[in-house]
């Protein structure tokens, strides 16, 4: 099956037929159970995702909308809440709820603080949030959605939150404070006890965002690695939401936003008593959830065990310390800051980075490009960790192959140098208009102009003008979808 379909099918395909199609499709993605993505997928071996699988399976048509029809659901939920709070310290009040993921979790933990806020102090009209500018961008969606206003604090150096920045952006409107443990971008821990201080100073709740530290920190902490509070032991912190679809090794679909009392979860649930179809009452965004992601996690983190989970964050946090090292030691390579865990970014101070990302890629390997500074950005997991020496040597070559493939480098510099002249010469129309055409030229849509990736990404990090990058990014995802 070459075609897309675009129309409803007339009848219906023969199951056989349609694994092989799908198989078909699927041999199309990227090949991740090689280790060489980095990033999206968390995976130990195929006994553990088989205990996964099972659990979803049998849930897979389960409704958790009504919790009084399936108990067993219930029970799920209700224990993979409680093991995520022990392991986070929530006091004796402490409560939370699973959702759907990272993006759910921080949307409801922006929501609660809304919420809370226009109880207490109506007089807020224009509820304020202030956050690292590190922050992952779910933070910015919830902003969005829950018509607050987010202000990014410039970070240090070290690519921590500057605490004094923090202070300053508090105003009289500020409803919520918020840190990371850590940061997707340089997987650095913000210091969360300094902003617990400025939050009980204030009186202003305070959100830990340990999306990617929450099955991390607590089992690196107990191996010994010096990281620094982040959990409900650190005065201060009202809400935590933790991903157990990342290092928690359980499929997507599975996070938990945890508060320190039950009386704040509360602003969270949404209650409609007036409709026709009955008193609604729900807990987060979805309405019905499909039972697979619930079996799954509450299998995930009882197959594992706290002993489970140690000795793989033992190995990942060992393989990511010796990468980082041996990155460090190869010339025009170094590591963003000193990261705190096992994500982390690369980037150059002499060589075009991007370049050395699409030289990777057409090696196989999948590596995040990021921005501010242009890095490669590695989320270290446990499927990685067996290609550790071989990511290393095709680093290595990469480097050198971009380091004497000078046309290329002129070639891409050119490019972002002419965009970014462009982007401040052109009418900011002309240069949408221009800039929609080039992404489609660029895109990845069919596969072609593979080879312009480094320049593509150079050049949206370059232009100064944000508000262009935006339309870029539209543009790129309308026609992707
Ligand atoms: C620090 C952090 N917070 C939140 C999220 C959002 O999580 P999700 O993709 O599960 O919605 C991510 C995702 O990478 C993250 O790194």
């Amino acid at each position: 099956m070459k075609t897309i379909r675009k129309s409803f099918p007339e009848t219906g395909l023969e199951a056989s037929a349609l694994h092989k199609e799908m198989q078909m499709t699927k041999s199309k993605d990227a090949a991740w159970r090689e280790g060489k993505v980095f990033g999206y997928i968390y995976y130990k071996d195929d006994e553990a995702a088989k205990v996964a699988e099972e659990a979803y399976r049998l849930f897979c048509c389960e409704n958790s909308l009504n919790p009084s029809l399936f108990v067993s659901l219930k029970r799920f939920e209700t224990e993979t809440v409680q093991m995520m709070t022990d392991l986070l310290h929530g006091g004796p009040d402490a409560a939370g709820i699973l959702t759907s993921g990272g993006t759910e979790s921080i949307i409801m933990a922006m929501k609660t603080a809304r919420d809370k806020a226009r109880n207490d102090h109506s007089e807020i009209k224009y509820p304020e949030v202030v956050s690292p500018e590190s922050v992952h961008p779910a933070f910015d969606k919830a902003a969005h959605y829950l018509d607050i206003k987010l202000i990014h604090t410039p970070v240090m150096d070290d690519k921590r939150a500057d605490i004094n920045a923090i202070r300053k952006a508090i105003t009289s409107n500020t409803i919520l404070l918020v840190g990371s443990a850590p940061c997707f971008p340089h997987g650095v821990i913000d210091p969360i006890a300094e902003i617990g201080q400025l939050a009980l100073q204030y009186k202003i709740p305070f959100h830990v965002d340990a999306c990617m530290g929450g099955m991390i920190l607590p089992f690196a902490e107990e191996l010994g690695y010096p990281i620094p509070g982040f959990d409900f032991r650190v005065p201060g912190v009202t809400s935590i939401s933790a991903d157990i679809h990342k290092y928690g090794y359980s499929p997507k679909g599975a996070s938990v936003v945890i508060y320190a009392t039950h009386e704040l979860r509360k602003y969270q649930f949404f209650v409609y008593t007036d409709w026709s179809g009955g008193l609604y009452g729900s807990p987060a965004i979805l309405g019905s959830r499909c039972g697979g992601p619930i079996a799954a996690a509450w299998a995930t983190l009882v197959f594992h065990g706290r002993d489970g989970y140690l000795r793989m964050t033992r190995e990942v946090m060992e393989t990511s310390k010796k990468l980082q090292e041996r990155i460090n030691a190869i010339p025009s390579l170094r590591v963003v800051s000193n990261p705190d865990t096992c994500i982390f970014a690369v980037t150059s101070d002499n060589i075009d980075i991007f370049e050395v990302g699409d030289e990777l890629t057409a090696g196989g390997w999948h590596l995040d490009r990021i921005q501010f500074p242009n890095a490669l950005h590695v989320t270290l997991s446990y499927h990685n960790i067996k290609k550790a020496d071989e990511f290393i040597l095709a680093l290595k070559n990469a480097v050198a192959k971009v380091s004497v493939e000078k046309t290329k480098s002129r070639s891409t510099h050119f490019a972002v140098s002419f965009v970014k002249g462009l982007s401040k010469m052109l009418p900011e129309t002309w240069f949408k208009k221009l800039s929609s055409a080039a992404t489609k030229m660029m895109g990845n849509k069919d596969g072609k102009g593979q080879g312009m990736k480094a320049a593509m990404y150079g050049i949206t990090a370059a232009i100064e003008n944000r508000g262009n990058v935006h339309d870029l990014v539209l543009d790129a995802l309308d026609g992707m979808y």
